[in-house]
């Protein structure tokens, strides 16, 4: 995407409303139509968080890396030498998580896991568009349709289990579930990252009243996310060398190793 002046942004909104138009041709469901707008929701946070990002990308590059330099450093240091040969995303939605999981990890089998078959309809359909692309992977990525908090998915079978921007959107007792499964899929040594608003950002905090009241507005369960103590409970539940830093001003990034 260009970065000429402001003209950049018109361009960035004709393009998501010309993949959106595309998107929808071929996924005739009416219900498609809320699941192809994450995209552009996704790039919109990206430059909020990023202001100084010249383009969606810039922005969305600065913001990834970050956190996945957070899962690599915290496996580096704690797995006991273990590489990372399977990753599992958990709420992947329609999969941007995933592909920069599978770009970071290129030797490892990613899968993407979320509640909605709509989004994981999306991830499918994207992945595709970037393999005729002539951008296929050496693995490619699986699709799971199953809740985090309990995915059928053998124990002890995975290196990485993350969550990107999941808990922000569940009651405590759902983010418990979903720690408690991250622990059950994790190879010993393993490490499970939730990256994720930080209850102390000041960006956060500053935000005008009536801003935050909007966003609690999509984002019913914000109040029970920012009072939970995560570190603490995820060394409840068993979690070791819980490590907490903000990936960038709005953003926190707690990683754990699974004993
Ligand atoms: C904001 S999106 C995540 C975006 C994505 N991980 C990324 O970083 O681009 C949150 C996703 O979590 C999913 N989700 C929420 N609770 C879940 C659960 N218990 N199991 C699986 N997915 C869940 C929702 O369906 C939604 O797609």
């Amino acid at each position: 995407m260009a970065s000429t002046g402001g003209g950049w942004r018109t361009k960035f909104w004709r393009q998501m409303f010309m993949w959106r138009r595309s998107c929808l041709r071929t996924s005739p469901w009416c219900i498609l139509i809320a699941a192809s707008e994450v995209a552009p929701a996704t790039l919109s946070m990206m430059l909020r968080t990023t202001p100084t990002a010249k383009s969606a990308a810039e922005a969305t590059q600065v913001l990834r890396s970050a956190w996945l330099q957070a899962i690599s450093s915290h496996h580096q240091m704690y797995s006991g030498g273990q590489g990372v040969s399977s990753v599992l995303d958990i709420g992947c939605s329609i999969g941007d998580s995933t592909r920069e999981l599978a770009d970071w990890f290129p030797d490892a089998h990613v899968t993407g896991l979320d509640l909605s078959p709509y989004f994981l309809a999306v991830a499918q359909y994207m992945e595709k568009q970037r393999i005729s692309s002539g951008l296929g992977r050496r693995r490619p990525i699986s699709w799971v349709h199953a809740n985090g908090e309990c995915t059928g998915l053998p124990s002890s079978s995975f290196d990485v289990v993350s969550l990107a921007f999941v808990i922000h959107e569940c009651p405590q007792h759902a983010i418990r579930g979903l720690l408690k499964e991250a622990l059950r899929l994790l190879k010993p040594g393993g490490t499970v990252s939730l990256t994720d608003n930080s209850p102390k950002s000041k960006v956060l905090q500053n935000l005008p009243p009536a801003i935050f009241t909007l966003m609690k507005s999509t984002e019913p369960w914000m109040d029970e996310y920012f009072t939970f103590d995560l570190e603490g409970e995820m060394e409840k539940i068993g979690f070791m060398n819980v490590n907490s830093i903000m990936t960038n001003p709005r953003h926190r990034t707690v990683t754990g190793t699974a004993p």
